[in-house]
């Protein structure tokens, strides 16, 4: 018989039709967002799963899954795996790595140019019919080109936005990262790798591009904040909790910088009351990645994987490496 997969939240149909050539899908059209025991339920008699990268994969759920072998996110990022866990319990994770890095990048670019122009900003004040007549000085930004623009997480997203910064915008480009790239990587990226005091010290635009890990959480607080010139602008396309959401409201409200641009909040869909009434930040609902053919490849990707996993015994991108389990 096939294999048994949970599809956790309404995706392409065509794609579900997809996954039902290889497998029994139960999937969720209607798109509920079931509560953690109720996605246990639903995953006790599963072999499989597609996520969408909310649904929290730990050491509870995988003991009330005894035949879960797999679950394939439909991220780049899986801070909602608990890898520890599913490697102990021999469950194999995988995510969408490189089908979304340029879009996202695109929607990174997207937002710094918002956020530095005051695109939202302006665009309410004119459409609340305050606009009766031109001013010199009515929301002027600050420049991107020829600015300096600090990446902070240099994977592959963060070097697609250092080659449209310095390439397309004349940017002068630093970054920092756990690890450096390679000479020639940084010669492609035109991009210097610094301490992350000096950048953010010395950064026009921060773009925070880190996975959120225990290590990477509040990685922009109040000290970092601090740090930054009264003119620059942050942006956060990574993830909720790498920037401390109050200590940004508190900075944007006593202009320490001058703006942010977030598609990612801490406790999202729910965003810090304070964000919703300054008016110096741009704010997106989590769509850095959202194109039709990007988010198109990131669902064939998942089901890729699972099929991959259950048909040649391998993942096409894995996260982890499990250990044997008999289950
Ligand atoms: C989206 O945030 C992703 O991780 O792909
Ligand atoms: C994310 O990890 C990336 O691809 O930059």
């Amino acid at each position: 018989s096939k294999p048994r997969i949970l599809v956790a939240r309404a995706i392409f149909p065509d794609i579900v039709e997809r996954l039902r050539q290889h497998f029994e899908v139960q999937d969720n059209p209607e798109d509920v967002i079931w509560t953690p025991a109720e996605l246990a339920e639903r995953l006790a008699d599963k072999d499989g799963a597609f996520t969408t990268g909310s649904q929290r994969i730990d050491a509870a759920l995988l003991a009330a899954a005894p035949g879960l072998r797999i679950v394939a996110n439909m991220a780049v990022g899986y801070n909602n795996f608990d890898v520890d866990a599913m490697t102990a319990a021999g469950v194999q994770g995988t995510n969408t790595p490189d089908v979304l890095t340029e879009t996202t990048a695109d929607f990174g670019f997207a937002l710094l140019m918002a956020t530095a122009r005051r695109m939202t900003e302006s665009e309410h004040y004119l459409r609340a019919g305050q606009w009766t007549k031109w001013s010199y000085d009515m929301f002027s930004g600050s420049d991107i080109h020829g600015s300096t623009l600090g990446i902070i997480g240099m994977g592959r997203i963060g070097q697609g936005i250092a080659r449209r910064g310095a390439h397309g915008f004349g940017m002068n480009v630093i970054y920092h990262n756990r690890s450096r790239l390679s000479p020639e990587l940084e010669a492609e990226c035109k991009a210097r790798y610094v301490g992350k005091e000096e950048l953010l010290r010395t950064a026009d635009h921060v773009v925070l591009v880190v996975p959120y890990t225990p290590a990477s959480h509040h990685t922009i607080g109040a000290a970092e904040l601090a740090l930054m010139k009264p003119t620059a602008t942050l942006v956060n396309i990574a993830r909720g909790g790498i920037v401390d959401d109050a200590a940004l409201a508190v900075a944007l409200r006593e202009q320490r910088i001058a703006a942010a641009g977030l598609d990612v909040f801490e406790g999202e869909p729910s965003v810090h009351p304070d964000l919703l009434t300054v008016p110096n930040v741009v704010l997106t609902p989590h769509i850095a990645s959202a194109t039709v053919p990007t988010r198109r490849a990131m669902a064939n990707l998942a089901a890729d994987n699972l099929i991959a996993f259950f048909e040649q015994g391998a993942p096409l991108t894995p996260v982890n490496t499990p250990e044997p389990r008999a289950r």
